[in-house]
């Protein structure tokens, strides 16, 4: 939708909130205005803004689909003043939301193909929407591989979820954490091992990931020996932005600027970016 003016938030009203993880909670949040919420039209990767008043704004990933009417949400993890905020809020509550902002997945030209989808962390975040983008139209595409990872089986966020991710057709969730409990039987084993165990073929396929920088470092090199080509890696660097108005200049990657250019970059892009003198 155009916005007619992009620095003035739209009145949003908290309608429920999960607490998704420890740190992490599922804001769900409705527009005030039924003509704006009706026509709020945003895809999978993009972000907004969501206003704490009193205490500032930051941008996040939106996590839900767009669908008519519907409510957006938010999967915000608690690290500073204004997600501290954000976590006090309560069903009922009044906030600001400002968006759509920043590209998205281009998942319309990855129809046909074999999507293997990497997460850690809050890493699933933007993920959510291209998984459940890719199900609601499941015959679009062809093999769905899902790997999650976290430090603990507390820390992967979409828990809810999974059940439903499991029983879809073609559809492969693998599940990791660092450090099991006692109620844990999965995998206790880094990402990038469960890849090169995996081992899924490259062949018409895409790779789409998130996660943290350290994670993507060995997990891209697993990629890569796997086959994967920079044009088929995908990935958002929506973590990177910081007031994601191009103003603060903490998100550049080599002269781009994640929240002006981004935050949906392909590795091909990335590698571009960083030769460039
Ligand atoms: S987040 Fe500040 S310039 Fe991009």
């Amino acid at each position: 939708m155009g916005l007619e003016n992009p620095f003035l938030p739209y009145l949003a009203t908290i309608k429920s909130t999960v607490e998704l993880t420890p740190d992490v909670k599922l804001l769900r949040v409705e527009l005030e205005d039924a003509a704006i919420r009706g026509s709020f039209d945003y895809k999978p990767g993009q972000f907004a803004f969501l206003s704490a008043f009193g205490e500032g704004e930051a941008p996040f990933g939106i996590v839900s689909l767009p669908r008519h009417q519907d409510d957006l949400e938010f999967a915000v993890r608690q690290i500073g003043t204004v997600t501290r905020a954000l976590h006090e809020l309560e069903p009922g509550d009044t906030l600001g939301v400002r968006g759509p902002f920043g590209n998205y997945f281009p998942l319309e030209d990855y129809a046909g193909k074999n999507m293997v989808i990497i997460g850690g962390g809050i890493g699933m975040a933007p993920l959510r929407p291209v998984i459940n983008k890719i199900l609601e139209q499941r015959d679009n595409y062809g093999n769905l591989l899902v790997i999650n990872g976290a430090r603990t089986p507390q820390d992967l966020v979409f828990r809810p979820e999974f059940q439903t991710w499991m029983e879809a057709p073609r559809t492969q969730l693998e599940l990791t954490v660092d450090r099991g409990d006692e109620h844990w039987g999965g995998r206790v084993a880094l990402v990038p091992d469960v890849l090169r165990e995996l081992a899924p073929s490259p062949d018409n396929a895409i790779a789409i990931i998130c996660g943290p920088p350290i994670m993507i470092h060995f997990t891209l090199a697993v990629l890569k020996g796997l086959g994967f080509k920079d044009d088929q890696i995908v990935t958002t660097l929506e973590a990177k932005m910081k007031c994601g108005l191009g103003k603060c200049a903490r998100c550049n990657v080599g002269d781009k600027y994640v929240c002006q250019d981004g935050p949906v970059f392909t590795l091909e892009q990335i590698s571009q970016f960083l030769e460039q003198p």
